[in-house]
């Protein structure tokens, strides 16, 4: 049992704090299918201020609580912040004695990158904690084990994501976005969409590279934008299909996929913009669909 003397003593022990940002892809562009059985991909991702937090404290009594606005999220060895804590701990030969406290607002299952930014939380802040001094070389390869968009989240920036997604290119894009996030009450699995993605002909090759053009504008920008997993992801789930119809076009703001899905988003220079459309559009979908307005990092 915890004493009340025990708990004071932990309460002061080395701890540290970070924020686990989320991600839109703004395009996404499946090149092919690889031998290994994983798409090989480009895409430009951005960093957005939706975020997960997560404390870790030396502990005698190492464990994972889970709090926030967020149900269902695990509290064992599924959660990749403690996936991630054992493969740290393996690496640096020692015990994982740290106590986790992951505090969710990012969705599962929603194509924002929530459990990978929270894996990308834990190897930089297990460096820092256990003071490792590994550096960014050693987390990224260990990133890149947990999964193809955890790397992404050790940068801590915007980026063009190649290869199966591991492959980081910082883009060090100061344009600022708002976006309204349009996220189903379902998530969708990131293996399940890649499974129905048709690779073709169509797909490889010579897909636009809007970062390259430096629009600034999102009525410009928008309509540039492009998720080759789309056509998947509204096949595994056809109320997804629904959703995007009843808002794409609204107001002329194109809507997208992000990642995998579930999660869809328009694009808006303005904070009242992005505010006015959430407002057009919520008469025109089912109440269950969640509206949340974000910013670009
Ligand atoms: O890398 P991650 O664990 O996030 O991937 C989950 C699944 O999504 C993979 O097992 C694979 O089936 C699929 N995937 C893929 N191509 C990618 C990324 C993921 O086929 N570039």
């Amino acid at each position: 049992m915890t004493t009340a003397s025990h708990l004071s003593v932990e309460e002061h022990a080395p701890s540290v704090q970070r924020f686990a940002p989320g991600k839109v892809n703004l395009t996404l562009a499946i090149l092919g299918k690889r031998p290994d059985g994983y798409h090989e991909l480009e895409s430009w991702a951005r960093q957005i201020d939706l975020r997960d937090r997560l404390t870790m404290r030396l502990s005698s009594e190492p464990g994972l609580q889970v709090s926030g606005l967020i149900e269902g999220v695990p509290d064992n060895e599924e959660n990749l912040v403690w996936r991630a804590a054992q493969r740290v701990a393996d690496a640096a030969g020692r015990p994982l004695d740290v106590e986790f406290h992951l505090e969710k607002y990012l969705p599962s299952g929603a194509g924002l990158g929530g459990g990978s930014s929270d894996a990308a939380a834990t190897l930089l802040g297990l460096n820092e904690l256990w003071g490792l001094g590994w550096p960014l070389e050693k987390l990224y390869e260990i990133a890149g084990l947990l999964g193809s968009d955890v790397p992404m989240f050790v940068s801590g920036h915007s980026a063009i994501l190649r290869g199966r997604g591991e492959r980081v290119e910082i883009l060090k894009d100061s344009s600022k976005f708002y976006l309204v996030l349009i996220i189903p009450s379902f998530p969708l699995s990131t293996a399940r969409v890649y499974a129905r993605c048709e690779v073709s002909a169509s797909l490889s090759g010579g897909r636009a590279r809007p970062w390259e053009d430096g629009v600034k504008e999102s009525r410009v920008l928008g309509p540039l934008l492009f998720n080759d997993l789309e056509p998947a992801a509204f096949t595994c789930e056809p109320m997804l299909a629904q959703l995007h119809a009843a808002c794409d076009g609204i107001d002329g703001r194109s809507v997208r996929l992000t990642g995998s899905g579930s999660s869809l988003f328009a694009l808006f220079d303005q904070l009242e913009e992005a505010n006015a459309w959430a407002r057009a559009v919520r008469s025109k979908i089912p109440s269950d669909v969640r509206l949340q307005i974000v910013s670009t990092l």
